[in-house]
């Protein structure tokens, strides 16, 4: 099966993703995007015992150091930052050394942000594993760790060289972690392309199945839609961008108020993009069948379509502090028609509260 290559322009730095199967064992990946200097490899302890052996293999005589990092959300921390700096300056790397994230969002976001600031900028490459990290977090240059003040609050633009969406590794992701990065797919649909909504319709069950060429096209139609939307604001700042976010503000309720951790990223965001399609059919903006043809969509691929029993007046608060918000209002991502989203303040509140109450259908 053909690799697809498409072309991320972002103005500061233009770079390739690849997509397919078997890119883990071929060899002209580190010859092409690694240069002479030194190479250190971050990835977690899951992925490690999988796939670390396979990249050393690939560097060859040239040589992978290699640090491990806890699974998850944990590593997105401070403490395992500065372990990675700590090790690029002990193996004295300098500024033409690469660092390779191999794993999931998690360590790509903090090695992301390790590889922004040692020596003010080195080479970055990721390797992405998990669904969501090659379909979302690899692509676009956010890199991010956690603090006790707010999740991501501390991080860096920085490009990398090339992201490498290996997707055979798929295979051996937990069920549960590929529908959550099927909800950042749909999400793509929804926003840009409803032809693409159509296609996941008629192979959402060939996805579950990981057929390969399935998953390859997935993966290659995300990134495409993400690399455009990032090509025209690569640092957030113009609101395009923020369209990336449909569903999130929902979602990130959902996760605050249940507790980090009890609901997956790509569930909570599944969740949120139905309540607010159903916000967009109470404004007009949406018709009722396009919405009730997300749902389905989502609950075919065994995602959540509403946030359960969590309180409303706690997702409500949970939402007034969103950093979309402005000037006090709270601005969310609403779809007008499938394939098209826009960054809004303009709906009525009751018609939010009726959602968030799980009143509106
Ligand atoms: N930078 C961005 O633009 C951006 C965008 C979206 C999300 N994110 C961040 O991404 C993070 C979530 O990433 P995630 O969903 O990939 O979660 P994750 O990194 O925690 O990975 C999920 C789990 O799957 C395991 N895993 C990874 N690959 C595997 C494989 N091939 N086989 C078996 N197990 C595997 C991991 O060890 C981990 O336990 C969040 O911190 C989020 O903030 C960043
Ligand atoms: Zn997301």
């Amino acid at each position: 099966m053909e690799t697809e290559r498409i072309e991320v322009p972002a103005p500061s730095r233009a770079y390739p993703v690849l997509v397919g199967p078997g890119l883990l064992d071929r060899p002209q990946i580190l010859q092409e995007w690694v240069g002479d200097g030194g190479i250190l490899a971050v990835t977690s302890r899951t992925v490690a015992g999988l796939y670390l052996n396979r990249l050393t293999a690939l560097a060859g005589g040239r040589g992978c150091e290699s640090l491990v990092l806890p699974d998850g959300e944990e590593a997105k921390d401070i403490r395992h930052w500065q372990r990675i700096l700590h090790r690029m300056a002990r193996l004295e790397l300098k500024r033409d050394c690469t660092l390779i994230s191999l794993g999931g969002g998690c360590v790509g976001d903090v090695a992301g942000f390790a590889a922004a600031c040692y020596h003010r900028g080195v080479n970055y490459l990721q390797l992405p594993t998990t669904l969501l990290a090659q379909v979302d977090s690899s692509v676009g240059g956010k890199t991010a760790i956690n603090t006790e003040w707010g999740k991501n609050l501390v991080g860096a633009f920085h490009q990398p060289l090339a992201v490498i969406c290996d997707t055979d590794v798929l295979n051996t992701l937990p069920d549960r972690q590929l529908k959550a990065g099927l909800a950042e797919v749909v999400k793509y649909g929804a926003i840009a392309d409803e032809e693409f909504l159509g296609w996941l319709e008629i192979n959402g069950r060939a996805l579950l199945a990981r057929d390969p060429a399935c998953l390859r096209h997935a993966v290659r139609r995300s990134v495409e839609i993400k690399a455009a939307i990032v090509g025209e604001d690569e640092h957030d700042s113009s609101g395009r961008r923020a369209v990336l976010n449909f569903g999130h503000s929902f979602g990130h309720a959902i996760e605050h108020t249940a507790g980090y951790g009890q609901w997956l990223h790509g569930e909570a965001v599944a969740a949120g993009m139905c309540m607010a399609a159903r916000l967009a059919v109470a404004e007009g903006d949406l018709q009722s069948r396009e919405q009730e043809r997300l749902e389905t969509l989502l609950a075919d691929l065994g995602l959540p379509v509403n946030a359960g029993d969590l309180d409303a007046g706690a997702l409500k608060k949970a939402m007034l502090s969103d950093k979309k918000n402005a000037r006090g209002r709270i601005r969310l991502i609403l779809p007008r028609g499938l394939g098209n989203a826009r960054l809004t303040g303009d709906f009525s509140m009751d018609a939010l509260d009726a959602v968030l109450s799980g009143r509106a259908s």
